[in-house]
């Protein structure tokens, strides 16, 4: 018999070479399909770059700073996940397919699957890139105490694992790289995780720029002030507290767990961290994408 250990976490399934939930995979031609509208914003990023972040600085933008609207419904509900599906409950697609335009919307793919319609309609991107280091140990945090992706194993398998892309998503590498190389012929605000840390009214500013608004200082001030970690982190709203403890353990660790820059110095080993930045620079020769690694 299985042990409840091995039985509790389901496998991946690739598309392209990328490993995706199967439920996705099974679900790949309607998402494949999806329409998208030409006032669509889509929110992009690699898995724990900062995603729930970013919706809430969106969500906020959007309700010009009203919190009473942002607290609707739970952060995972705000932008429908177009790959996602639990049949049978609706899909990401069925979710936006629902949604009165204009519709703000969020995905993980990497460009070469992202459903055709996005880029013929020339929509907007909002794309939020983390350093691989901090992704990394984010991920392996995320992958222990979620219930329904593989276990990470070690550390150190995990470093393996993540470098050689065998997670959800697919490689690191490869998706900042497709995006950062779109930036230019769409209309794509490329934003780092660290500079919103760094300075985020002025990484905020950018994104109300970016989405048409036009906010007073105050409520700025007051977006700010809301979606700090601290802040998130409190927020049943952000901060996954009712997502049941057989989906997301957060006796693990917490879905909102430090939100700094720089953790990866906790967890990389001098051997691993020079083994790390000889692959980076392999993989990421010719690009001119350039991360801040610590604060
Ligand atoms: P850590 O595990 O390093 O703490 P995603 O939403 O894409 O899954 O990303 C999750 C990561 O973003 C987690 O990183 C989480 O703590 C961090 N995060 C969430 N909200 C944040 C905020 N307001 N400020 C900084 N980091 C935040």
């Amino acid at each position: 018999a299985l042990t409840p250990e091995l039985s509790k976490k389901t496998h991946l399934k690739e598309v392209a070479g990328i490993p995706l939930q199967v439920a996705t995979v099974d679900n790949w031609r309607q998402i494949q399909s999806f329409e998208a509208k030409p006032d669509d914003l889509l929110i992009c990023t690699y898995p724990k770059s900062g995603t729930t972040w970013i919706q809430e600085i969106v969500d906020m933008i959007e309700q010009n700073g009203d919190m009473e609207k942002c607290r609707r419904t739970i952060i995972q509900h705000r932008h429908p996940f177009i790959e996602w599906a639990r049949p049978p409950q609706p899909s990401g697609v069925d979710k936006a397919n629902a949604m009165p335009a204009p519709r703000i919307l969020r995905t993980h793919l990497p460009t070469h699957l992202l459903p055709p319609s996005f880029w013929e309609n020339n929509c907007k991107f909002l794309y939020v890139a983390r350093n691989a280091k901090d992704c990394m140990v984010s991920y392996y945090h995320f992958q222990r105490m979620n219930q329904v992706l593989p276990d990470p194993g070690t550390w150190e398998e995990y470093f393996e694992t993540f470098i050689n892309g065998k997670v959800g998503w697919g490689s690191w590498f490869e998706h900042v790289k497709g995006w950062w190389e779109m930036r230019d012929r769409y209309q794509i605000l490329f934003l780092f995780y660290e500079d919103i840390k760094r300075d985020p009214k002025h990484e905020i500013q950018k994104v109300i720029k970016f989405m048409g608004k036009n906010l007073d200082e105050m409520v700025l001030d007051k977006i700010v002030q809301e979606t700090s970690f601290e802040k998130m982190k409190e927020n049943p709203m952000t901060n996954r507290s009712t997502v049941p403890k057989s989906i997301l353990d957060q006796s693990i660790s917490p879905f909102m767990r430090k939100g700094t820059v720089g953790d990866w110095k906790n967890y990389f080993t001098v051997a691993q961290n020079e083994k790390f930045d000889e692959i980076y620079r392999r993989k990421m020769e010719g690009t001119s994408i350039n991360f801040c690694m610590e604060l």
